[in-house]
């Protein structure tokens, strides 16, 4: 794929995906996970989180699956998440080429996530920014900044507008080079959806890159993903198999099933530079370790229609 596809997917299947599941998959097989979706053309891998191990137990191996991640990328950005200045510097180290630094809009998620102060946090972004900077620009990683429960949390309800324009503009003049709205708990509605975009823009400016991360706790994934098209957005995070849910986040679902989008996408016309039948068949390497009740995914389910299978 030469081209830029129309829509750009970042597969955070790794990483979101892994982060509540009460299994540990095994280094071997989170290494193949990656290596199947970097086959099926991705163009980004969300592919672990630098968090102490005694947090998320999911991310002991983190250092050895980022070095494979790195050294198989084959084209594919390679990104991580990060909740504070270590795990910066622990990304910064092992050579990633996308930090998401995460900060939630809502106050009672944001310490129950990452135990600090919306205003820590915030400071916290500034130090990475300034470490990142102080690299040389062929070394310094895109740096994203997530804003989780963008669209509601389940400890504090609905979100204010105010509360996500907050952060944006916070994030904006402190040099982001990306934003990213989490629908962290998957409480989002499609009006909500456009009129959040539409407001981020308006805080952001016309040039920042916005991106949305979606989760289908209500069924209403792929309609909210439809909304954020409809509102200019070109950028989604999804996960395989439909994995994920944030662990500090009661009653969150999994992420919007990457299978599903790219059929979706690829049926309005629009390219994603994705190999559907590759990406359907990283479910054997789950399979093989994920209890089938985490597995979702409606293509999965049904299968190609006879009639369209043109497009796998
Ligand atoms: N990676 C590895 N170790 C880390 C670390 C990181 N990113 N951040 C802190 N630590 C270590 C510290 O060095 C310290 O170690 P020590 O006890 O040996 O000195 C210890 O962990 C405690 O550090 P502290 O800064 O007090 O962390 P904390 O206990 O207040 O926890 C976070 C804060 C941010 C590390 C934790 O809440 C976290 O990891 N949250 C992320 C949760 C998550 O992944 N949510 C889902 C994605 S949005
Ligand atoms: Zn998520």
């Amino acid at each position: 794929m030469s081209e830029a596809p129309d829509v750009h997917i970042c597969e955070t299947g790794p990483r979101d995906g892994l982060q509540n599941l009460d299994v540990f998959l095994p280094t071997h097989a989170k290494c193949a996970l990656i290596d199947a979706v970097i086959a099926a053309g991705v163009p980004e891998i969300d592919a672990g989180s630098f968090v102490p191990p005694s947090v998320v137990p999911q991310f002991a191996d983190v250092d050895e699956v980022m070095a494979h991640a790195l050294r198989h990328k084959n084209g594919t950005a390679i990104g991580a998440l990060v909740p504070n200045f270590k795990g910066a510097e622990r990304a910064l180290g092992a050579g990633v080429d996308i930090i998401t630094f995460v900060i939630s809009a809502s106050e009672t998620h944001n310490r129950a996530n990452v135990r600090r102060t919306i205003d820590q946090q915030l400071e916290g972004f500034r130090a990475v920014r300034a470490a990142i900077d102080a690299r040389p620009r062929e070394q310094r990683p895109h740096l994203v900044g997530a804003i989780s429960t963008a669209f509601g949390c389940s400890m504090e309800g609905r979100i204010s507008e105010a509360a996500v324009c907050r952060l944006v503009t916070a994030y904006a003049e402190a040099g982001a080079d990306e934003i990213a709205l989490a629908d962290t708990v998957g409480y989002g509605t499609p009006s909500l959806i456009k009129k959040i975009v539409a407001a981020a823009r308006r805080e952001a400016g016309p040039e920042m890159t916005l991106r949305l991360h979606l989760h289908d706790t209500l069924g209403m994934g792929l309609a909210n993903a439809v909304a954020g098209l409809d509102a200019g957005i070109r950028r989604f995070d999804a996960a395989v198999s439909g994995l994920g849910g944030c662990p500090f986040a009661p009653g969150a679902r999994g992420n919007i099933v990457t299978e599903d989008l790219v059929f979706m996408l690829e049926e309005m016309g629009l390219s994603t530079g994705i190999d559907l039948a590759r990406l359907m068949a990283t479910r054997e390497i789950l399979k093989a370790h994920i209890p089938a009740k985490h597995l979702t995914g409606h293509l999965h389910e049904a299968g190609i229609p006879r009639a369209l299978r043109s497009v796998a």
